[in-house]
C-alpha cells in the first residue's frame, strides 16, 4: 500500500515493511525509513519521524539564506554530490565537457498497480494485486532534466524495487557517466559488509567485514557479473545471526560490470549503493531521449540472514523467474560434459542414455563437442551445425533415439563467443569484439562476438532456432566462457555511438537473444551457465531458472558455494550435479553416498561415467532418484535453512529444506574432516520450521515431538569417538548423515 501522508511524505507499507520517502526543503528526496512495518502512523508519529535531530558541525550549507540545511545531513534517496555532500552520488552527468551540480527538485508523485513481464529487459514482475509502483517526479529546471524515481512494494514481500528514468529535455546532448540503481541508507555503522566473492572453481564463499569509515566496494569490470564478486550483498547488523536480528540485502537484475558498495561519513552514517560499474560506462543522451537504468532489489528481513535468505527466494521465485517453473518438476539431468569431454561418439552417448535412463534420469544433456570441428577447446564456436563424424545420421535422429527411450533432449551453447578457426568469422570478421590495436586478447583460445550488434544476435539466433526445431529441443544449456577485453565495436564505430557504451549494450544484446529465443519456444529451460557460476545473477534468473553454480562438483567444495549461493538466490535455481570420484576438479576422493548427499539439495543431475559404475553403484543411484522423485517438490522449493553457519573454514555443516505445511523436513549434515573424540551425545540447534505440538519420525524410527527438535535440538548423527565401535553413525573424512523427518499423523 502507497500512502501520501503528506504533501511531503509518502509510506510504502505491508504487512512485512515499511519504507518512507520525504521531500527535503530544498525539493530533493531523502530515504527516512525502511524495516519493520509502521502502520497507521499518527500526526505526532509523522513529526517525530521528519523532525530534525541534531545539525552537523563543519560542513558547507545547501543555501545562500540558510545557515542550517546541508544535504550531508540527510539520508538521500537518490544521492547527488557536489551540492553540500561530499560522499560518492548516484549521478554523475556532464555536457560540453562541463560537470553538472545536478538539483532535482520534487514535482509530483504517481501510483500504478501492477508491473508487466516483459521478455526485452529483465525486471521484477506482479499482478495488480500484488505490487505497486510509486514515481516521484523531479525536475531539474535550470539544466532542463527531468529524473524520476521508480518504487515498487509487493504484497508478499519486504522488498523495495528501484530504477530510475533520466531525460533529458534540453536541447543539447548529455553525457552520463555514472548512474546507480539502488540506494539504501543506515543511520549506523553497526553492520557487517557480507559479500559472496572467489573465482573459477571458488564461487561465492562468504566474505564479511566490519563497516568503518569509509568506502568498502565490490565489483566487476569483465563484461560479466562475474566469478570473483556476486552483487549480491548483505548487511548483517552485528547482532544479528542465522535466525535472529537486522538484515538488509542488495542485488541488482543486471548481468554485466556492477559495483556495490558502502561508504560510512563521519558521523558513522552509512550510504550504501548498486548498480552499473561506472567505471568504462558512459551514455550519451540526445535531446529528448531517456535513459532507465537496471532495477535494484532491496530486502528486509528481522529474522536474521536464513530469514532474508527466505525472503529472496520467495521474491524471486514469484517477481522474477517466469511462475511456470514453481510448478514444473526439474528433470533430472545426464550431462555427458565430466563423462566424455569432447571424447564421444554417438554410439557412446547411446550406451550412456541408455544406462541413465534405467537408473530414472529424464534428461540427456549433451555438453559441448557436438558441432562443427570441436574436438578440443580450440575450434569451431560460432558454427553450430552437427559434426557428422560424431553423429553420422544427424542431430535429429539422436534426438528421436533419445525420446524413443523417453528421454528428453537438452544441448550445449556458446552464443556469444566465436573461434578463430569458424567459417562465422571468416565471413564476418568485423563481428568480434576488437580494438583496431594489432593485438588482441584471447581467452580459452576464443573470441567474444560483438551482442553489442543487432545482426550478430540475430545471426545466432538463425543458427540456434534452426538446432531447436530440428531437434524439438526442451533444454539449452547456455554457456559463457571468457570474459571481454580490449571491449571495442565495429558497428558501434559506423553509428558513431560511444564506444564506452559498449558493455551495456553488449548486455542489452545477450538479453534480446534471450528474448527472442523465450518468444519462439516459450518452454525452454534454459540453464545458464558462464565457465560454472560466473554469472550468477538476477539478470541471467529472470531467463533462466537454473543455473550451473560451479565448474567444482566437488562435494566438500559444493558444500560452501551452495551456502553461500543461496543466501540469496533460490534452492531452485541451484543445479547440483553428482560427479566422479576422485573428483576431477580438486582429485578428491568420496564416497557416492557423500555425493548424493550433498548434489540432492536443488536441481539433481549425474555428470560421470555411467559405464563404469559398479552394480552396488547403480542400485545406489536408482534409489536415490527413486527418493528424489517422491520430494523433488521439498528438496527444490521447500524452505531452504542453515542449521549451522557455514563459511569455508567450518567443519560441520548442517542445513536443511522444510515443507511450507511444517510436516517434513530434509536435512543434511556434513563433516568435512573427522576430529579426534567427539562429544557423545549432541544436539544440532533445531530451527523454527515444524510443529511443536506435533510428533515426528526420524528416518522411519525414532519418534520426536517438534517441542523437544525445537527446545532441546537434533540428535547429532553419532560420531566415531574411539570406542564405540558397535554404535557409530560416521566415521571418517567427507561424510554426510540425511535426516529425513515426517510428521506422524496418528499421534497428538
Ligand atoms: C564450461 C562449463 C562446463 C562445460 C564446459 C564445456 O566450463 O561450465 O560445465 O560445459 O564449459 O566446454
Amino acid at each position: 500500500m502507497i500512502e501520501q501522508l503528506n504533501d511531503r511524505l509518502f509510506h510504502m507499507s505491508n504487512p512485512h515493511t515499511s519504507f518512507i520517502l520525504h521531500v527535503m526543503q530544498n525539493g530533493q528526496i531523502e530515504q527516512i525509513y525502511y524495516g519493520k512495518p509502521l502502520r497507521g502512523l499518527t500526526d505526532e508519529e509523522i513529526d517525530y519521524l521528519v523532525a530534525e535531530q541534531n545539525k552537523s558541525a563543519g560542513t558547507v550549507k545547501f543555501f545562500e539564506d540558510d545557515s542550517n540545511f546541508t544535504l550531508t545531513d540527510h539520508p538521500q534517496a537518490y544521492p547527488v554530490y557536489g551540492t553540500s555532500d561530499f560522499k560518492e552520488g548516484a549521478i554523475e552527468l556532464s555536457s560540453n565537457q562541463a560537470p553538472y551540480y545536478t538539483d532535482f527538485r520534487f514535482v509530483e508523485a504517481t501510483t500504478k498497480k501492477g508491473k508487466a513481464r516483459n521478455l526485452d529487459c529483465p525486471t521484477t514482475y506482479g499482478d495488480k494485486e500484488e505490487s505497486e509502483t510509486l514515481s516521484l517526479r523531479l525536475i531539474d529546471q535550470e539544466r532542463q532534466l527531468e529524473l524520476i524515481l521508480h518504487y515498487t512494494l509487493f504484497c508478499d514481500s519486504t522488498a523495495i524495487v528501484q530504477s530510475q528514468t533520466l531525460t533529458n529535455q534540453s536541447k543539447t546532448d548529455l553525457q552520463i557517466h555514472r548512474m546507480l540503481s539502488g540506494v539504501l541508507n543506515l543511520s549506523t555503522k553497526a553492520y557487517d559488509f557480507t559479500h559472496f566473492s572467489g573465482a573459477w572453481l571458488k564461487e561465492r564463499h562468504e566474505k564479511k567485514r566490519p563497516l568503518e569509515q569509509g568506502i568498502v566496494s565490490i565489483g566487476s569490470l569483465k563484461g560479466a557479473s562475474s566469478h570473483q564478486h556476486n552483487p549480491f550483498i548483505r548487511l548483517d547488523h552485528q547482532q544479528s545471526t542465522l535466525d535472529h536480528g537486522e538484515v538488509y540485502g542488495l542485488n541488482l537484475v543486471y548481468s554485466g560490470n556492477f559495483i556495490a558498495q558502502a561508504e560510512v561519513d563521519e558521523w558513522d552514517k552509512t550510504r550504501v549503493m548498486i548498480g552499473i560499474h561506472p567505471s568504462q560506462f558512459r551514455w550519451t543522451l540526445a535531446p529528448e531521449d531517456s535513459f532507465t537504468t537496471p532495477e535494484a532489489v532491496l530486502m528486509y528481513s528481522d529474522a536474521g540472514t536464513n530469514g532474508l535468505a527466505q525472503h529472496f527466494t520467495h521474491f524471486i521465485e514469484n517477481h522474477l523467474i517466469d511462475r511456470k517453473w514453481r510448478d514444473t518438476p526439474r528433470p533430472i539431468v545426464f550431462n555427458n560434459w565430466e563423462a566424455t569431454y569432447f571424447d564421444f561418439t554417438e554410439e557412446k552417448l547411446l550406451s550412456l542414455a541408455t544406462i541413465g535412463k534405467h537408473l530414472g534420469m529424464e534428461c540427456f544433456v549433451l555438453d559441448d563437442g557436438w558441432f562443427g570441428k570441436r574436438n578440443n577447446d580450440r575450434s569451431s564456436l560460432g558454427d553450430w551445425t552437427v559434426d557428422k563424424q560424431k553423429f553420422p545420421t544427424g542431430l535429429a535422429s539422436f534426438a528421436n533415439k533419445l525420446k524413443n527411450m523417453g528421454l528428453q533432449f537438452g544441448m550445449w551453447f556458446e552464443p556469444e563467443m566465436i573461434s578463430p578457426d569458424s567459417q562465422l568469422l571468416k565471413q564476418h570478421p568485423d563481428w568480434v569484439v576488437k580494438h583496431p590495436y594489432s593485438r588482441i586478447s584471447v581467452g580459452r583460445g576464443q573470441y567474444v562476438l560483438d551482442f553489442s550488434n543487432p545482426d550478430v544476435v540475430a545471426g545466432i539466433y538463425e543458427q540456434m532456432a534452426a538446432i531447436i526445431e530440428e531437434t524439438n529441443l526442451t533444454y539449452i544449456k547456455w554457456d559463457m566462457n571468457r570474459n571481454i577485453t580490449e571491449a571495442y565495436s565495429a558497428y558501434l564505430e559506423k553509428q558513431a555511438i560511444h564506444q564506452q557504451e559498449f558493455f551495456h549494450r553488449y548486455v542489452q544484446g545477450v538479453y534480446a537473444l534471450y528474448g527472442k529465443l523465450l518468444t519462439a519456444y516459450p518452454d525452454l529451460l534454459i540453464e545458464g551457465c558462464a565457465g560454472g557460476g560466473g554469472r550468477y545473477d538476477l539478470g541471467i534468473l529472470f531467463y533462466s531458472p537454473q543455473i550451473w553454480p560451479s565448474d567444482n562438483s566437488d562435494g566438500v567444495e559444493r558444500l560452501s558455494i551452495l551456502s553461500g549461493t543461496l543466501a540469496g538466490y533460490p534452492l531452485s535455481s541451484f543445479s547440483n550435479h553428482v560427479s566422479a570420484s576422485p573428483n576431477h576438479q580438486v582429485l578428491r576422493e568420496t564416497s557416492l553416498a557423500f555425493r548424493q548427499d550433498v548434489a540432492m539439495f536443488g536441481p539433481l543431475g549425474y555428470e560421470l561415467d555411467l559405464l563404469a559404475l559398479t552394480d552396488e553403484e547403480k542400485q545406489q543411484i536408482s534409489e536415490r532418484i527413486a527418493f528424489y522423485k517422491a520430494h523433488r517438490h521439498l528438496l527444490t522449493h521447500g524452505k531452504f535453512v542453515q542449521i549451522l553457519p557455514n563459511r569455508p573454514y567450518d567443519n560441520e555443516i548442517c542445513w536443511g529444506v522444510f515443507s511450507h505445511d511444517r510436516s517434513e523436513a530434509i536435512i543434511g549434515f556434513y563433516q568435512k574432516m573427522a576430529r579426534a573424540n567427539p562429544a557423545a551425545k549432541a544436539y544440532l540447534p533445531f530451527p523454527d520450521y515444524l510443529k511443536k505440538d506435533r510428533y515426528y519420525q526420524i528416518n522411519g524410527q525414532e519418534t520426536v515431538s517438534g517441542n523437544l527438535l525445537k527446545n532441546v535440538g537434533l540428535k547429532k548423527p553419532r560420531l566415531f569417538t574411539g570406542v564405540n565401535h558397535a554404535t557409530y553413525q560416521l566415521a571418517g573424512d567427507c561424510q554426510s548423515f540425511i535426516y529425513h523427518i515426517v510428521e506422524r499423523k496418528d499421534t497428538k
